[in-house]
């Protein structure tokens, strides 16, 4: 199924806050990458808890296929996918193979099934050596793999990942990269946040960038170098800097880092 997500006028403050989302409208369709980029505490993570339905905005609403977040939540749930960027927040049971399990099992899938899934996808991010191991006694960037697996194992429409690259080295962030563009090819609906500038230009085919609870955007990714970096108050990535003294134009630059 295909979803069309559109914010409005998202206002929000923590109890006792000042207001830490300002007016926000965000718009994410299927088959496409969405990417919040943005400085530590400019409100990304709080952003992507009211878009998948886990906040609730104080002013504004979230609006899947036209229709209120809110009010369709419980059945729509099964649907969305939410990687936390402390994957602490997200594992809770004893075993990771559990861990996996976990949401197929309570879809009701039969024991059989749910372990051909489980080893499909603990094959897929190479987790398969993990499964009879305690999640807490994981390293940080394996708890991710894990809470990732807990995830695409449902095979939710629209995915939701929070600082997805944090703690994965090289190969793991290219698998990462890999896992989400084949996330766009089948037509799901990606929201990515992240602080590097590089990673959002890599992948996003929509840009948002936020800085002290404003959203800016959308931006392709060309826009987001050309006037979206100057709203950030970002300084331009070093391959635009390297690149373009050895003559390269920003579009070829974003072409190269994009194919690479
Ligand atoms: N539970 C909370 N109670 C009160 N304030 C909070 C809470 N969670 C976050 N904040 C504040 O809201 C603002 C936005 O936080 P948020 O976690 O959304 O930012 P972020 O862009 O995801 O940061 P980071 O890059 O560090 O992950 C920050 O000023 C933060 O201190
Ligand atoms: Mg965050």
């Amino acid at each position: 199924m295909e979803w069309n997500i559109v914010a409005r006028n998202i206002w929000f403050k923590y109890s006792g806050s000042e207001y830490v989302l300002r007016n926000t409208n965000i718009t994410i369709d299927p088959g496409s990458i969405t990417v919040i980029v943005g400085p530590t505490g400019s409100g990304k993570t709080t952003l992507l808890l009211i878009l998948s339905g886990l906040l609730k905005s104080s002013k504004g609403a979230v609006y899947y296929n036209g229709r209120l977040l809110q009010e369709i939540l419980p059945d729509i749930r099964k649907h969305i996918g939410v990687l936390f960027q402390d994957p602490n927040d997200q594992l809770f049971n004893s075993t990771v193979y559990d861990e996996i399990a976990y949401s197929l099992r309570t879809l009701g899938l039969s024991e059989d099934d749910v372990r051909s899934r489980v080893f499909l996808v603990s094959r897929l991010l190479g987790i398969e050596h993990l499964l009879g191991k305690r999640p807490y006694s994981l390293s940080m960037g394996e708890k991710k793999k894990v809470a990732l697996a807990s995830i695409i194992v449902y095979d939710p429409d629209i995915l939701f990942l929070d600082e997805p690259l944090a703690n994965l080295d090289y190969s793991n962030s290219r698998l990462l990269e890999k896992i989400i563009f084949d996330f766009k090819k089948s037509r799901k609906n990606i929201v990515v946040t992240t602080h590097s500038i590089e990673f959002a230009l890599r992948i996003g085919d929509k840009i948002y960038g936020i800085v002290d609870g404003e959203v800016r955007g959308p931006y392709s990714p060309l826009e987001f170098i050309e006037k979206g970096l100057e709203t950030l108050n970002a300084s331009i990535p070093l391959v635009f800097e390297v690149c373009g003294r050895m003559g390269l134009k920003p579009t070829d630059i974003i072409k190269m880092i994009r194919n690479s």
